[in-house]
């Protein structure tokens, strides 16, 4: 199936025609810079341009930045509190006209590494971490995705987890590389205490820093980097809404 694949973050919004049975990106991948502010209808319109720009009628996949239900925004940890309660899924389909699933950005990626990456031959319990602004979390069951599980938000050191552990913070506290893998591998401990998973997948800017950040990393499970590098956002997204995980209710 051919299904229009989408990736809003922070700064860019991203997409490309997949094909959901092999990953494979289409076409060339286009991305517009998300609109500032990032109003609910700057991202609609910013999100169908891209669309656009492929003459794109068929399905279409979106990973978005926040807890995503039947197409509706319930959270705005790193985005404009505006996106709570938006129906994106609703303008979307109004906007281009097709039937559009949104879901969680990080549930994206870890379907996509789930299906074509790094946990494709583990039928064992996956946590995939995409570690950047915040750290998304996708927890997958033998294939099976639990979604908008939302572990970056659990309490670490008397703080938010991302803003103690994610690559953000390593940036805005000018920490060394040794002491940020320190504070994710705390990280990791609770991780694993909670969940108990067979493999870690870690995705986002850190995981290319293999000798400063990844080599540091200690779990009783395996740890492994994302292999989908930039797409797994959005040919995870379009391999959900192929899957028809999270269409408008
Ligand atoms: C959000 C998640 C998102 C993650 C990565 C977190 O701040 O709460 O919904 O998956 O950032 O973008």
């Amino acid at each position: 199936m051919q299904v229009f694949g989408l990736d809003v973050g922070g700064s860019g919004i991203k997409g490309a025609p997949v094909d959901t049975q092999t990953g494979e990106l289409l076409d060339e991948r286009a991305r517009v810079g998300t609109p500032d502010p990032a109003t609910p209808e700057g991202i609609v319109e910013a999100a169908a341009e891209v669309v656009s720009r492929f003459g794109w009628n068929g399905p279409v996949g979106c990973g978005f930045p926040a807890v995503m239900k039947g197409g509706v925004a319930h959270t705005a940890a790193n985005i404009d509190e505006q996106a709570v309660g938006f129906d994106f899924g609703g303008a979307l389909e109004e906007a281009l006209g097709c039937r559009v699933g949104l879901v969680n950005d990080a549930d994206a990626a870890g379907l996509a590494e789930a299906r074509w990456g790094a946990a494709r031959d583990n039928n064992g319990l996956v946590l995939v971490l995409t570690v950047g602004t915040g750290i998304g979390t996708a927890l997958i069951s033998d294939g099976t995705l639990v979604p908008n599980t939302e572990l970056g938000h659990i309490e670490l050191g008397g703080r938010d987890a991302e803003s103690y552990a994610a690559d953000a913070a390593r940036k805005r506290e000018n920490l060394g590389w040794k002491e940020f893998a320190g504070r994710f591998n705390e990280y990791l401990g609770a991780m694993e205490r909670l969940f108990w998973p067979d493999l870690i997948v870690i995705g986002g800017g850190a995981s290319k820093k293999d000798e400063k950040f990844l080599r540091r990393l200690e779990a009783r499970a395996d740890i492994v980097p994302a292999e989908m590098l930039n797409t797994a956002g959005l040919a995870g997204a379009a391999l959900a809404a192929a899957d028809n995980i999270g269409a408008p209710a």
